[in-house]
């Protein structure tokens, strides 16, 4: 019988065929909130122009209500800017598009599945057989072989994440938004997720935009950290982080990627524990 190992999938054609390999093409974005109750609007976004490559995993941090969410919202098609070019996938968002999945902080699942039938949830285009075989792969990929027929009421914060993830990747989509993913989880299980997704990614290759406020979670995971400035959110500064993976927390060349990013943010000080 052929083993259903993580091995990286091939059996869908890649469907980016972006002539210019830019799954994400910001140009200007800006977004202005209607003031409630009589208050003045609120401006949360002051015009980023960013390009995200196919394939790469690019990191948003910025303090907490600096409008990272709310980028976030706008690649995904849940809400629309007041204004600037978005083009994602080589065509221009008008709203929310399967070929893209979302992964939030918490409750992605459905309460009334077990693990296997959350996983195969996007699944019914597939036969039986292929389906099956998708769940096995992913269930093994993230980390959950022996609780296939589980609920999430009966599996921790970061088991739960974990069959998110699985069913983001099952679907195979050409692009996941991340929020937070790991934000309500203790710093162990975070600290394990994060490496379990660069691994994941690394087989998988996704095109991923990932949002924290949490500086070490960008450094770790990141190809390129867009730091944002508080709001209304504009690119403060865009750091490569050019390091092998999985990343030492403890390397000179980490350590010097992270001061960039906390300079950026104009907290150096902070982070050298003055
Ligand atoms: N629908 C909305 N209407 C009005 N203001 C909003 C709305 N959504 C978000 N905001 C405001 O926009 C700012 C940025 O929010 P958000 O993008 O969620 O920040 P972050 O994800 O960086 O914490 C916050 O000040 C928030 O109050
Ligand atoms: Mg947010």
């Amino acid at each position: 019988m052929k083993s259903a190992g993580p091995t990286p999938r091939n059996d869908l054609p890649l469907r980016h065929t972006v002539p210019n390999g830019l799954a994400v093409s910001l140009r200007d974005l800006r977004m202005t909130f209607p003031g409630q109750r009589g208050q003045p609007p609120v401006e949360v976004i002051a015009g980023i122009d960013l390009d995200v490559h196919v394939g790469e995993f690019v990191v948003l941090v910025g303090p907490s209500g600096c409008g990272k969410s709310t980028v976030l919202n706008i690649l995904g098609g849940f809400q629309q800017a007041s204004g600037g070019q978005i083009v994602v996938g080589g065509q221009p968002v008008h709203g929310p598009d399967p070929r893209r999945i979302f992964v939030f902080q918490e409750n992605g699942v459905f309460p009334w599945l077990n693990v296997v039938d959350n996983i195969g949830f996007g699944l019914s285009k597939h036969s039986r057989a292929e389906r099956e075989q998708l769940i096995a792969h992913y269930v093994e990929m993230v980390g959950l072989k022996g609780f296939e027929k589980a609920y999430p009421r009966e599996l921790s914060g970061g088991m739960r994440q974990r069959v998110e993830l699985a069913r983001a990747l099952a679907a195979n989509p050409e692009i996941i938004w991340m929020d937070e993913p790991f934000g309500a989880l203790d710093y162990l299980t975070r600290l394990k997720m994060r490496s379990d997704l660069v691994r994941i990614w690394q087989s998988e290759r996704k095109t991923i935009v990932f949002v924290t406020h949490d500086i070490d979670e960008a450094v770790q995971l990141a190809d390129r950290v867009v730091v944002l400035t508080p709001r209304p959110a504009k690119i403060a500064a865009i750091v490569p982080i050019d390091l092998p993976r999985p990343r030492d927390m403890d390397a000179p060349d980490y350590l010097h990627a992270r001061d960039r990013i906390f300079e950026a943010m104009g907290n150096l000080a902070l982070a050298r524990g003055r």
